[in-house]
């Protein structure tokens, strides 16, 4: 779609499609509008775009809901914003509450590798309020609905609050304006199981509005050691190295499964593995550094070719929910450590791979 101004983010840009009054102002970072990457290697038979929410302010995909759910919050008369997270969540919440002036709670689960890095870095940079708790983010997030419930002049901000996925909602929009209508297929990690929601919304307004000629089918990657929606259960200890989707209990689980039946998806579950293969080949085959959990929507579309849901020539959009930033050490674990040398040209040539030297 042409513009013939710069981008202004989600609330100016989308107005008329967010249930917000129309003389509210917007707490904004100049999220969305991120780029649609065509894949140049990790398709195979397939027409595959990778959509790189790593681009976003906050470098995750979460500051397109955070920009409607603050903006509503600050309108209302909220004190202090609160989440549970894994990470994501509690960067972008930390970062809008810093835009809008106000005090932001949130709750993570304290412990080795619960959290990257990167995320804990930007939520405590931006003030907020870190907890740490003894628990995993199911039991955070019971936590604080719990909390507002006895506060009402806090404002929930994880994707249960409505807004959240009327924000998210817009990823679809982009992808619909990007391609000239909705691919056959959207692969996206699934965690709360809130982004998958979103999208199908999304989807779903631009093809009653005409605006799209069809809808997707959308394809659910959960981590095999936290994959409720695949196996039909809650998990009460997920595990799996893609901690942002670390969760057994997502709590838009029944919005995630209608959204599938209605786009005749697909659930799938993949390994760490597999994933960490998918991670790799982004930053090494395409140029495109996201983190683990992104890196899932890859591994599950591969696995999806594999097993033949996703049939040669069908065209499919991968979303790269985060940046690869987030999780630093985890980058540095998994590619070949760095060499050191003295700072002559013969040193240099030395460095260089085999298929390069003489
Ligand atoms: N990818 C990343 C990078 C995430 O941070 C998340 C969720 C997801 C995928 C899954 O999205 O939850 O809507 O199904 N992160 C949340 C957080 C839980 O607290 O940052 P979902």
């Amino acid at each position: 779609m042409m513009r013939a101004h710069p981008w202004r983010g989600i609330v100016a840009e989308y107005r008329d499609q967010l249930p917000l009054p129309p003389d509210v102002p917007a707490i904004t970072l100049l999220e969305g509008n991120t780029p649609l990457c065509p894949a140049l290697r990790a398709g195979g038979d397939n027409p595959l775009y990778l959509k790189v929410e790593g681009s976003n302010p906050t470098g995750s995909f979460k500051d397109r809901g955070m920009t409607v759910a603050v903006t509503a919050a600050v309108a209302q008369g909220a004190r202090f914003l609160v989440c549970a997270s894994t990470g994501n969540t509690s960067a972008s919440a930390a970062a809008f509450a810093a835009r809008a002036g106000m005090p932001a709670l949130v709750v993570v689960p304290a412990g080795e590798g619960a959290v990257a890095r990167g995320k804990l870095a930007q939520a405590v940079a931006a003030g907020a309020r870190v907890v740490m708790v003894r628990g995993n983010f199911d039991q955070a997030l019971a936590a604080v609905r719990d909390l507002v419930t006895r506060r009402p002049d806090a404002a929930l901000v994880n994707s249960v609050n409505p807004l959240r996925l009327e924000g998210q909602k817009t990823g679809a929009f982009e992808v619909v304006e990007q391609l000239g209508d909705a691919p056959d297929w959207l692969c996206i990690p699934v965690g709360n199981a809130g982004n998958i929601s979103a999208y199908w919304m999304g989807f779903c307004a631009y093809y009653t509005q005409g605006r799209a000629l069809r809808r997707p089918r959308l394809l659910g990657v959960q981590a095999a050691g936290a994959a409720p929606l695949v196996e039909g259960r809650w998990i009460d200890q997920p595990k799996t190295i893609a901690s942002a989707i670390r969760i057994g209990h997502p709590a838009s689980a029944d919005l995630a499964k209608s959204s599938v039946v209605e786009s005749k998806g697909h659930f799938l579950a993949v390994s760490d593995e597999q994933i960490l293969e998918a991670y790799r080949f982004l930053s090494v085959r395409e140029g495109v550094f996201c983190e683990p959990a992104s890196a899932a929507s890859l591994a599950g579309f591969w696995e999806a070719q594999r097993t033949g849901w996703i049939a040669p020539g069908e065209s499919c959009v991968c979303v790269l929910t985060g940046t690869g930033l987030k999780d630093p050490e985890r980058a540095l674990a998994v590619a070949d450590s760095p060499v050191e040398a003295d700072p002559t040209a013969e040193d240099l040539l030395r460095a260089l791979p085999p298929a390069l030297q003489g």
